[in-house]
C-alpha cells in the first residue's frame, strides 16, 4: 500500500520501469532513499535517524549488494515505515531515482551512507520545497562548504539565456520532487544513455535540468568513511568524465529543442526568457540553521565581492565546467578560497560559540545577513547575535535592521530603541547584540550595513529566540 508494486520488482528492466506512469496523486511527506553497498553499520545508523523523523513517511533501503540479503531485523525502524529492496545486481546511483519515482509521497530525500543529516535540517528542506513560493524548484541540495564552493564556481550559462545550469551532488543530502525524479529518468531514457551512464545518474541530474541548482551549506555529521566509491584522482577523473558526457547530451538536446520546440522535455527547462541570467549563487551564499523548529536558513553576500568579477557567460557549445571552475579559482585566489572554507557561513548557525563566520575584508556598505524562518512569526521575539567587539560596532553603529513577509519588501526597524549590544562578562571576547522584534507576521529579518567600517565581521552565532 505504501509503495507501488514497482519497488517490489527491482529486477524489472529500466524500459519497463520507465514505461510506467506513476499516479499523479501523492501523499504529504517524504520518502527517504538509502543505498546499501559496503557500509551496513552506517546505513543502520542513518535508518534509525531517518525513522525517528515525522515528516519522513517511508524509508527505502535499496540494497545494491547481492551477496547480502537484508531484512527488517537488520534495522531499528517501525515496521510500517521501512521498505527494503534487495536488488539482484548493483544499480549504483540510478537506484535512488528508481525508488523515488515509485514512492507515493510528493518528495524524496536522498543521501549517501557516510553522513548523518540532522532531522531539523530535513524539516527545513521540507518546509522550503513544500511552500507554494518554491513550486518551480525541483530540488534543494545540501553541500559541505568545499562542495558548495565548487558548485558555485561550476555555474554555467550563456549570454543568450539558453544555458543556465550547474552541478551539485545529491549525496550530501537532497530533497527532490518525485515528479522531477520521474521526468529525469524519462529524459535519460530518451537521450539513450548507456547502462553504465544510467548507473552514474547523479552526475547527470543537475546539468540536464538546466536550472541553477538551489544549494544550502550544511556540514553534516561524518560517519565511517572507509570504502567510499569516489576515491582519489581516479574517482575525480571518473566524475569529470561523466560531467562532460552530461554536458554533451545537454548540448545536443538543447540544439534539438531549439529546432523543434515539441521536443521540450518536462525535466530540462528550455522555455526560459532569453535574457542574460545572473546566477543567485554569485550574489549570496545560504546555509541551513541547526535547531530551527519550523525551518531556518541564513543568507549573506559577505565574502562574495570577488565573484562579481567572474566572467558572466560562456559559449553555448563545448560547455566546459572544469575550465570554468579553474578560471574562477584563479580569480578567487588560493588564500581567499581557503578562508571561505575555514570560516564558512555554517559556523554562524551551528549552535556553537566556538566557531565563527568571518569576513575576508572589512564591512562594506550593502553587506547583509538575513534569516528566513519559513513561517510567519506572530509573537514578539528576540534576535541574538554573538559576535566580537568590532562586529558589535558594525551592527550597532553602521547598520540598519528590517523585517519582511516575502523577502522582497522590507520594513525598517528602529534599532536605536530595539537593539542592545553588551560585552559578555567573563569571556573577554564575546559580545551579545539583542534585537527586540515586536512586529507580527514577518518571516525574514535582515541586518544591512549602511556605511563602510574598517572592521571585519566575526559572527560566532546568530539566531531568533522564542519561536
Ligand atoms: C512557476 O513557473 C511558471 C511558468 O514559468 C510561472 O507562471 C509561475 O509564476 C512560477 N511560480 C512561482 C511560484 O514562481
Ligand atoms: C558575453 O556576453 C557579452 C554581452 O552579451 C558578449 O559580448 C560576449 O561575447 C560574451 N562572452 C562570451 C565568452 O560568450
Ligand atoms: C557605537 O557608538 C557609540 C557612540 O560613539 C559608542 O558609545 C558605542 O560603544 C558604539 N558601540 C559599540 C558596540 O562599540
Amino acid at each position: 500500500m505504501l509503495l507501488s508494486p514497482l519497488l517490489l520488482l527491482p529486477a524489472v528492466s529500466n524500459a519497463l520501469l520507465l514505461s510506467q506512469t506513476p499516479a499523479d496523486s501523492s501523499v504529504p511527506g517524504v520518502t527517504a532513499v538509502l543505498l546499501n553497498w559496503a557500509r551496513l553499520h552506517n546505513v543502520v545508523h542513518i535508518v534509525r535517524n531517518l525513522c525517528s523523523e515525522e515528516v519522513i513517511r517511508t524509508v527505502v533501503v535499496w540494497n545494491n549488494n547481492p551477496r547480502l540479503h537484508l531484512t527488517r531485523h537488520h534495522f531499528e525502524c517501525p515496521e510500517r515505515k521501512l521498505h527494503i529492496v534487495n536488488s539482484p545486481s548493483n544499480d549504483y546511483f540510478q537506484a535512488r531515482f528508481l525508488a523515488c519515482s515509485s514512492a507515493i509521497t510528493e518528495f524524496c530525500f536522498i543521501q549517501d551512507d557516510d553522513y548523518l543529516v540532522r532531522t531539523d535540517v530535513i524539516r527545513s528542506l521540507y518546509a522550503y520545497l513544500s511552500s507554494p513560493a518554491h513550486a518551480n524548484t525541483s530540488t534543494v541540495h545540501l553541500l559541505p562548504p568545499h562542495e558548495y564552493l565548487s558548485t558555485t564556481l561550476r555555474t554555467t550559462f550563456t549570454s543568450d539565456g539558453t544555458v543556465h545550469t550547474g552541478f551539485a551532488w545529491l549525496g550530501h543530502g537532497a530533497l527532490l520532487r518525485r515528479s522531477a525524479s520521474t521526468q529525469f529518468l524519462q529524459l535519460l531514457g530518451e537521450l539513450g544513455l548507456s547502462d553504465w551512464e544510467m548507473k552514474m545518474a547523479d552526475n547527470y541530474y543537475t546539468i540536464l535540468g538546466n536550472a541553477f541548482p538551489v544549494v544550502w551549506m550544511d556540514d553534516g555529521i561524518p560517519l565511517d568513511g572507509t570504502g567510499a566509491f569516489t576515491v582519489g584522482d581516479e574517482g575525480d577523473e571518473r566524475n569529470w568524465d561523466h560531467i562532460t558526457r552530461a554536458l554533451r547530451y545537454f548540448e545536443r538536446r538543447l540544439h534539438r529543442a531549439e529546432k523543434n520546440t515539441g521536443l521540450d522535455s518536462s525535466y530540462m527547462r528550455t522555455d526560459i526568457t532569453r535574457t542574460l541570467p545572473r546566477p543567485p549563487a554569485f550574489d549570496s551564499f545560504t546555509a541551513v540553521c541547526l535547531g530551527g523548529k519550523h525551518g531556518c536558513t541564513i543568507t549573506s553576500n559577505i565574502n562574495l565581492n570577488a565573484l562579481s568579477t567572474f566572467p558572466l557567460n560562456s559559449s553555448a557549445t563545448a560547455l566546459n565546467m572544469r575550465a570554468h571552475e579553474e578560471a574562477r579559482r584563479r580569480i578567487l585566489g588560493p588564500e581567499r578560497a581557503a578562508w571561505l572554507l575555514q570560516h564558512p557561513l555554517t559556523n554562524a548557525v551551528d549552535l556553537s560559540r566556538a566557531s565563527a563566520f568571518r569576513s575576508w575584508q572589512s564591512a562594506a556598505k550593502g553587506d547583509y545577513v538575513l534569516l528566513d524562518l519559513f513561517a510567519p512569526v506572530r509573537t514578539p521575539t528576540m534576535m541574538l547575535f554573538v559576535v566580537d567587539a568590532p562586529t558589535a560596532r558594525i551592527i550597532q553603529n553602521a547598520s540598519v535592521f528590517a523585517l519582511s513577509q516575502d523577502g522582497a519588501r522590507w520594513v525598517g526597524l528602529k534599532s536605536d530603541t530595539n537593539l542592545q549590544c553588551l560585552s559578555v562578562q567573563g569571556t573577554g571576547r564575546d559580545w551579545e547584540c539583542t534585537l527586540h522584534v515586536q512586529g507580527t507576521d514577518w518571516r525574514f529579518v535582515r541586518v544591512c550595513v549602511v556605511h563602510s567600517v574598517q572592521e571585519r565581521w566575526t559572527i560566532f552565532d546568530v539566531r531568533v529566540e522564542g519561536i
